[in-house]
């Protein structure tokens, strides 16, 4: 079976996009391939948090991920700290990881610019990390975004360079994945593309947000002064309205507000609140069970062993190839 990776940095709160975009496939994806989820707790180091707010964030993440449907029996869910084989093999592939081409990775170059007090030698590094991850356990599927391109071109070369260096094939190629091309866009509330923490919290809907806070978030979401022709073309913010309508709403209601639309009756007002008590419906089971799971300390910890010793098993294995064909032979 075809061996899958991804691994989620621990960022704060989920959101309906990430629920709808990657979320949704990792959890189809867990019963058709062999597939390592994981949580870069790791990579989310080279931002300094505070480790009171690091626990917490990895906490939340994956009560999050198993509330949405990640069953840690059907795939290895497992926190990257906990297997200590992804730092031994970041540290050997860097001895062949040059300091020109990791400079020249675009990640690196906007991060170095937008943070040139904290420039470490683990932002720059990154990408080595990353390649590990993936190809620690031979994964040739890697279900990310199009920002994540280059560092799996990235760890590719590296798995590739060490092959050709020891004369081996320990590792395949790994290639970005799109599960299910026909990616749902999930707008954001504040008129912009998609949902994103990046454009601020009033832009996305998390899965823990309250029903109060979901109401306020939608009354202050993004419209524009109604249509003053019959059958025109929603604008861009209005149009956004309607994308999130056609997931969280029942058919006929989205109908009733299209055709209002339409003849130029609608009332964007009642159109956001309707969407308010429709996202309350279809979140507030998500969020009750979070709420549980974060609260069950046993239960999480038996999903972080269990994840950690299926990933274990396999990249355990990995490893000591790797060892062998260096020439590290044990003198005991
Ligand atoms: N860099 C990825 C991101 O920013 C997270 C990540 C770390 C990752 N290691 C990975 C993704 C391995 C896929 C595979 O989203």
């Amino acid at each position: 079976m075809e061996i899958v990776v991804s691994g989620i940095r621990p960022t704060g709160n989920l959101h309906l996009g990430n629920y709808m975009g990657a979320l949704k496939n990792f959890v189809k994806m867990q019963h058709e391939y062999n597939c390592y989820f994981f949580i870069a707790d790791y990579h989310s180091l080279t931002t300094h948090p505070n480790p009171k707010d690091l626990h917490n964030n990895v906490k939340q993440v994956l009560a999050e991920y198993l509330a949405c449907g990640l069953d840690p029996e059907s795939c290895a869910l497992y926190i990257q700290s906990d297997l200590p084989e992804i730092p031994e093999l970041y540290m050997l592939l860097n001895m062949h990881a040059y300091k020109g081409e990791l400079e020249r990775v675009s990640s690196f170059k906007e991060k170095a610019q937008s943070h040139p007090d904290n420039i470490n030698a683990g932002l720059l590094t990154y990408p080595v990390l990353m390649a590990a991850d993936i190809i620690i356990h031979k994964a040739t599927k890697v279900p990310v975004g199009k920002d994540q391109e280059q560092h799996l071109e990235m760890a590719r070369t590296f798995g590739n360079r060490f092959n050709r260096i020891y004369n081996t094939e320990v590792f395949p190629e790994p290639y970005a994945f799109n599960y299910g091309s026909n990616l749902v866009k999930i707008p954001g509330l504040q008129g912009g593309g998609k949902m994103s923490k990046s454009d601020g919290d009033n832009n996305v809907i998390n899965l823990i947000d309250s029903p109060e806070l979901i109401r306020k978030k939608m009354s202050r979401a993004v419209t524009d002064t109604g249509p003053t022709e019959m059958n025109t073309a929603p604008t861009p913010s209005v149009q956004n309205l309607f994308d999130l309508m056609k997931i969280v709403s029942e058919e006929n209601t989205s109908k009733h507000f299209t055709d209002a639309y339409a003849n130029c009756s609608i009332r964007y007002g009642d159109m956001k609140k309707q969407l308010a008590e429709d996202m309350i419906t279809f979140l507030t089971p998500i969020r009750e069970k979070i709420e549980a799971i974060s609260n069950d300390t046993s239960y999480l910890g038996k999903v972080a062993k269990l994840g950690a010793e299926k990933a274990h098993d396999s990249a355990t294995k990995t490893l000591n190839e790797v060892r062998d064909v260096i020439g590290f032979r044990k003198f005991y």
